[in-house]
Parts: C-alpha cells; structure tokens; sequence
C-alpha cells in the first residue's frame, strides 16, 4: 500500500472506532472484552403505586483489563455504587444520552473488586415496564406488571450490558403486594406467596435481552410433568385448552435439533395490552391473549417462541443487525415442528400466507432497499429497525433453500451440530457463513442470500392447493356471486384469511354486509381473522365493522395488528382525525414500545 493511501486509511479507521464501539455491538455503551459480567443477583422492590421498581443489581465481574466497568441505563436513577469485597462507595458517572440507546453508566473500580452493587430505582420513563390498572386485566381486580426487554430495553429496568455478546446466570428476589405472584425467566414458583416475597435462580447464561418479569393475579395448570400454563385465572382454563399440545411440540423439537437445555418450559397468557404475539424469554414464553381462538389455530406461535429455545437463547445473535440468525432459523424450525403436528399441506398453507406478506412488502420497500438484506446494518441507526419480515420470512426461505439443497436429512444433522457446536454463545452473519461453507462447501449462493437484496430468484416456492382453491371462491363471490355459495364448511383460520386479504378494497356496502351476515365477521373470535375482516370493511359504510374496530383497538396493544388497522385508518378519507380520536383514548393502555410506534405514525409530538 502506498504512503499516500495509508494516510487515507486511518482518518478512516479512527471514524469507524467512533462509532462502532469495539465490544462489536453498536448498540450497547458496554466493552465486555475489558470487563464482562458474570452473574447478577437482583433484590427489587416492585411499587405499584409509586410504578417503581427499587432495589439493588449487583454484578460479579470478569475482569480483563482496565479499572473501569461499562454499563447500559435509560430512564433509571442510580443512587449509589458500591464494590466488593469491602462495600465502600465508588465513583461513578452517567453519561450524555444517545438517541435510542440511553446512557453509559461507568464505574471505577479498585484493584481488588470482583463485584459491583448498583442502587437504584426505575423512572416513569422505563420502556419495558406496562404497569396495567386492573381494568386492563381480565379479572379486573388487581393491577399487573410486565417487562419485554427485546430488543435494548433491559437498560431501561436492570443497569446491564446490554447486549446480547454477553451471557449471566442470575438470582433474583422480588417483592410484591400481597395476593400477587410474581414470575421471571427462570425457575418458577406455581403458587401465590403469603409474605408476596419470591426468589429466582436462572443457573443458565442468558443475553440481557432475555431478562423478564410478570406480576399480577396468576395462576398455574401443569400440562404434563415439564410444561404448564400461568393466566389469570378468568383465562386459564381457555388457554390451557388452547395450548395443550405444548408438550408434544416439545418432544417433536428435541427429536428434530437435540436435547431441551433449559429444564422447564412454561407459558404466561398476558393481558391483551401485550405488544407481541410472542416473546421467549427462557423457561417461560409471554404469549398474546390474542391467540386464543378457541380452536388452536393459531398455536404456530407456540411453536415458534419454544423454537427459540434453540435458535435465539441457545444460539443468539450477537448484534440486532444478525436478528434472522434469531428469527430465520426459528421460522424454519417453527415449520418444522408444525409440518410433524399438523401435516406438511397445513404447513404449506401458512408459508404462502406469509410468503405474501414477504413479497408485498419487499416490493413495498423497493427491492434495492438495503434493508431487504439478512444481514442488516444497523449502526447509528433504532436497533428496533431489524423488525421485519425480512428477518423472518426471507431468513425461512433462505434455510428451506438449504434444506432443499442439501436434502432434508444432511441439513437437520447440520442443523442440530450448529445448536450443539454453539450453545450459549453468540453468532453473527459472517461467522454462521463461515461456518455454513466448511459444512457445505457446495452449497455456491450463501453470499447472496445472506448479503443480497431482494430475493434471490429460483428459491423455494411454498404452494397450497387448498389456498388456490379459497381464491376461485373468492374470484366468484367478487364477480357477484352469493355470499352463501362461499360455503366456509372445513375451512381453517388460514383459509378464511386468503379469503379475506384478496378482497379488493372497493366492495359496496351491500356485499360487506352480506358477507358479514354469512361468515359472522365483525364478531369473530379469532383476533387474525377479525383484524383482515377489519381492513377490507372499515371505513366502507359497513357500521358493525367501524364499531368492532374500535372496541378492538382500545382493547388490544399488539403491534402486528395496530400498526395496519391505524395506517389503514389514516388513509381512508377524514381518517386522520378519526385515528387521532381513537388513538388518543387508547394510547394509555399501550405498552410504551406500542406508544413510541404508533405517536411517530400518527404524529404524536
Ligand atoms: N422475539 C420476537 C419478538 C420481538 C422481536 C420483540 C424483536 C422485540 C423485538 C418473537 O419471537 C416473535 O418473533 N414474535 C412474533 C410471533 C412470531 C410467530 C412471528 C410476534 O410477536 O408477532
Ligand atoms: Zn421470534
């Protein structure tokens, strides 16, 4: 290289130093390769009045090098430091916040500390805490707490690296209100405590993103010896029903990729406010009410949030810019899992659905947008952009490709080497390609499907015939047929919903009603199915939908459908104003993840 490009290279380097911090993650304050936490032990009072949680976090350190520990805080007050051995005070800053990241906490530490306790108290502002009044719950009784931490919001309620490169086993002590349990992502008591005071131990090493608190009025149904479901007691006995064979998914999933590594695996059925379908914090899955459809239909979720028990909290990403090696690999597995429960042609049925969402909205974005690539780049930018079904559904392709390629059973052994090879630590894109190319030299386009935009042509293409069949009943209800030749006899959900999503969006009035009448639309219990009827039929002239729509969205706080039914709403002619309306009474029962969202798209300053 010449001395004139030399000169060149290190302002260069020097730029990217700064903003890629060199832990890797560049969305964590944190640099673990200096010092790395172990172990936290967590001692948190939990003040519903107050909506604080107060207590102490404390680290147990791997020191490395250097004489100071990095943390992640947002939205928390810390009041003291201490180290050990010896207790004394340390000395600690909080610095400048950074737009979606918070704050560094550093700490000075002494020659011979091996521990550090941090004080503190969480703020209004905490993201990941929904402090639920009792109305928002279904016993309407007691209020309810619930964390989601995924992706950097563990920062807002626990001082942590926050990042999923570092792993800790934890303790932790909570105390309640009387007459409320409490439950984390770890071993679980199943029953209320008299003294409101329950302990936690988490003996396997977790990424902070994993970190997951529930309290409320809860009770627990076992469904077999190592699975069980925690609800409210008003919605227990639906989802126990609904999510009963839990316990065979999780036969079927070690059959597939090895062995369960986390001892149980439990449910809690949350409140409707719950921004997710699903989130597998370890041991203990949080899961939307919004499943319980009363016919098991929409239990994949199930299936995929215990997948993640293996791709996500076994094998995690190292960074939100490598979220499909989290959410690819667990769509597959997802389907996997599924196809020996239900059959490969049920299966096949959900890929197409999902395919097309896939492919409207990578059109959507244009297939030249970076951000259709399964490795993100993500720096300087809201980690929470990973979301989307790029990660998901281009990341399922990309490993039914692999499967199709190497044929099924070479690339199960290869899956289940990669979970056992990598348990418990991190893996970014490039290592996984790596890896991916010693394994299966002749596998020639992983470049491209990892590092391409678009979707690559000539990958797999799921086919329903069942789903083609639902389209010529549709096309003939379309061009006037009867409502009643529909004939929905031995339809699934799924069915319904190709039905439903290739309505044009002009039919008259007189049709939606029509259809309204036959299908009982406006009323249906399956949340997938309501929320399609409701974006062909609101705003239509169609009263019983404008009306569903509303009492829908001041009920439930789930992204996946708030996000449609509102930019739905604003499109419509006067929607704006309308969705404001609607939007400001709701906004209080939404989880401040929802809120943050939904306030950008409807300009909320
Ligand atoms: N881990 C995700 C949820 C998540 C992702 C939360 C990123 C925050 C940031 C969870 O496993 C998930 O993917 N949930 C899906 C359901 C799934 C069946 C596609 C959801 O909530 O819709
Ligand atoms: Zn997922």
């Amino acid at each position: 290289m010449s001395i004139r490009n030399l000169f060149l290279l290190v302002p260069l380097m020097v730029a990217c130093t700064a903003k890629a911090p060199p832990s890797g993650d560049p969305h964590s304050f944190s640099r673990p390769e200096r010092v790395r936490v172990t172990h936290l032990d967590l001692d948190l009072d939990v003040d519903f009045d107050a909506r604080t949680l107060s207590g102490r976090a404390s680290w147990k350190l791997d020191r490395r090098r250097g004489t100071e520990l990095r943390l992640d805080v947002d939205g928390i007050v810390v009041e003291r430091v201490t180290l050990e051995p010896g207790g004394r005070s340390a000395e600690f800053e909080v610095g400048d916040p950074v737009e979606h990241l918070g704050r560094p906490l550093t700490v000075r530490l002494a020659p011979e500390t091996t521990e550090v306790h941090v004080h503190y108290r969480t703020g209004p502002e905490s993201t990941a805490l929904q402090w639920l009044e009792p109305e928002q719950t279904a016993g309407g009784r007691r209020p309810f707490l619930l964390t989601q931490s995924q992706s950097v919001f563990a920062r807002t309620w626990v001082p942590c690296q926050d990042t999923p490169g570092v792993r800790f086993t934890y303790d932790a002590t909570l105390r309640v209100p009387p007459g409320l349990l409490a439950l984390m992502s770890a071993e679980n008591p199943t029953e209320i405590a008299a003294d409101g005071v329950y302990r936690f131990r988490m003996p396997q090493p977790i990424p902070s993103y994993l970190l997951a608190a529930v309290v409320g009025e809860i009770a627990f149904r076992p469904l077999d010896a190592r699975s069980g479901v925690y609800a409210e007691p008003a919605m227990l006995d639906r989802a126990a029903w609904e999510f009963a064979e839990t316990p065979r998914m999780i036969d079927v999933a070690e059959a597939l990729y090895g062995e369960y590594a986390w001892g149980r695996y439990d449910l809690i059925v949350l409140p409707p406010s719950f921004p997710f379908g699903g989130m597998e914090n370890p041991r203990l899955s949080f899961i939307t009410p919004t499943l319980i459809a009363g016919d098991r239909s929409l239990v994949s979720t199930i299936a995929h949030e215990l997948a993640h028990s293996w791709s996500g909290n076994l094998v995690t990403n190292a960074t939100w810019s490598d979220f499909w090696l989290n959410e690819g690999f667990t769509v597959y597995f997802e389907k996997r899992i599924m196809e020996e429960l239900y059959g490969r042609d049920y299966v096949e049925m959900l890929s197409v659905l999902d395919q097309k969402e896939l492919r409207d909205r990578i059109e959507e974005m244009g297939v030249d947008h970076p951000d259709t690539r399964l490795a993100l780049e993500l720096a300087g930018r809201d980690p929470e952009d990973c979301f989307s079904n790029i990660a998901y559904d281009k990341g399922y392709l990309f490993l039914r490709h692999l499967e199709e390629s190497l044929g099924r059973d070479r690339f199960d052994e290869i899956l289940a080497d990669y979970f056992h090879e990598h348990a418990f630590r991190s893996m970014t894109s490039d290592r996984f390609v790596a890896w991916l190319r010693a394994r299966a030299p002749e596998v020639t386009d992983v470049d491209e499907w990892v590092y391409g935009r678009g979707l690559p042509a000539g990958g797999p293409t799921p086919v329903s015939d069942a789903l083609a069949a639902v389209d010529r009943r549709r096309e003939a209800f379309v061009s006037g047929g009867r409502a009643d030749e529909v004939d929905p006899e031995g339809w699934t959900a799924h069915h319904h919903l190709r039905f439903l999503r290739g309505l044009p969006d002009d039919l008259p009035a007189e049709r939606l009603a029509e259809l309204d009448r036959w299908l009982g639309l406006s009323d249906s219990g399956n949340a997938e199915i309501l929320v399609a009827w409701l974006l062909v039929a609101a705003d239509r002239g169609h009263p019983d939908a404008d009306a569903a729509r509303e009492r829908f969205l001041l009920r439930v706080g789930r992204l996946k459908f708030l996000r449609p039914l509102y930019r739905h709403m604003i499109a419509a002619q006067g929607g704006r104003a309308r969705a404001g309306e609607i939007y400001r009474r709701a906004r209080p029962g939404y989880h401040a993840i929802a809120r943050e969202e939904l306030d950008a798209l409807l300009g909320v300053p």
